[in-house]
């Protein structure tokens, strides 16, 4: 829907040194301010330990900055976990919450993700709300019951538009090059957009912005961009380099 302002959001996973990250974000943050008022948003998600530090660098462009996980509680005893409100304490506006590594490495569910994806919106954070399906569950044709039971499990009655996005990132196409075809993925935005209508309402629905994810690159950003339910991306290994990131950024159709 040409409403939704495009997001393309960086997630650096557990990548980057503080002087690296502010290096990044010079580059990046200068990029996003060569074209102000081009119509998209950006953000990127750097590692904990440079949130700060990138949140500096960034604070008089209009890249947004975000965590890529958080607890589900304010504070308290929870050795090595961030709260939401640590998050804001440094700026942050986003979370990644239920990304398939946090899923696999740390056994993380749907209930937990919906939990942190209140909690996050209790502090004003922006919760990005990740899910998709394995290879296996492709190859079965499972891929959109799979990923619909994700979204009716994992995001909470709380969500709206202002407050909630989703990323579709099939599992098998993260960091290893191969790519959903477009058909596949605006099959499945469709159906997430259909299932968040039933759940929220369908003005909530229309307006959520459903981003994939998943080996985007600057070669097949523009295809995947211009999918009627596509409204952005969440990138891995390509938002490391500013060109790339900038290059995918640019890659969004215009809002009509
Ligand atoms: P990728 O990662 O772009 O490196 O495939 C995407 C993600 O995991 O968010």
């Amino acid at each position: 829907m040409s409403e939704r302002r495009p997001l393309i959001a960086g997630n650096w996973k557990m990548n980057g040194m503080r002087a690296e990250a502010r290096r990044l974000a010079v580059e990046i943050g200068t990029l996003r301010m060569s074209q102000p008022d081009a119509e998209f948003d950006m953000l990127v998600c750097p590692p904990f330990t440079a949130l700060e530090a990138v949140g500096q660098v960034l604070e008089n462009t209009s890249v947004y900055l975000g965590g890529q996980n958080c607890h589900a509680s304010e504070k308290g005893a929870h050795t090595g976990d961030i709260s939401p409100a640590m998050l804001a304490d440094v700026d942050c506006t986003h979370v990644i919450l239920g990304h398939s590594e946090r899923r696999t490495d740390h056994q993380e569910t749907n209930e937990q993700v919906k939990a942190q994806a209140q909690a996050a919106h209790a502090q004003s954070l922006i919760a990005i709300i990740c899910v998709g399906e394995t290879l296996e569950e492709r190859e079965s044709g499972k891929a959109l019951e799979v990923v619909c039971e994700q979204i009716k499990a994992s995001v909470p009655g709380d969500a709206s538009y202002g407050n909630t996005v989703i990323a579709y990132e099939p599992v098998w196409a993260i960091g290893t090059g191969k790519v959903a075809t477009p058909a596949d993925v605006q099959e499945m935005h469709s159906d997430i957009r259909k299932t968040l209508s039933e759940m929220l309402g369908s003005e909530e629905a229309e307006g959520i912005r459903i981003l994939y994810g998943g080996s985007m690159k600057p070669e097949n950003a523009k295809e995947l961009l211009a999918l009627d339910d596509v409204d952005g991306g969440l990138i891995g290994g390509a938002s490391l380099k500013a060109e790339d990131f900038w290059t995918i950024a640019q890659s969004c159709p215009s809002i009509s």
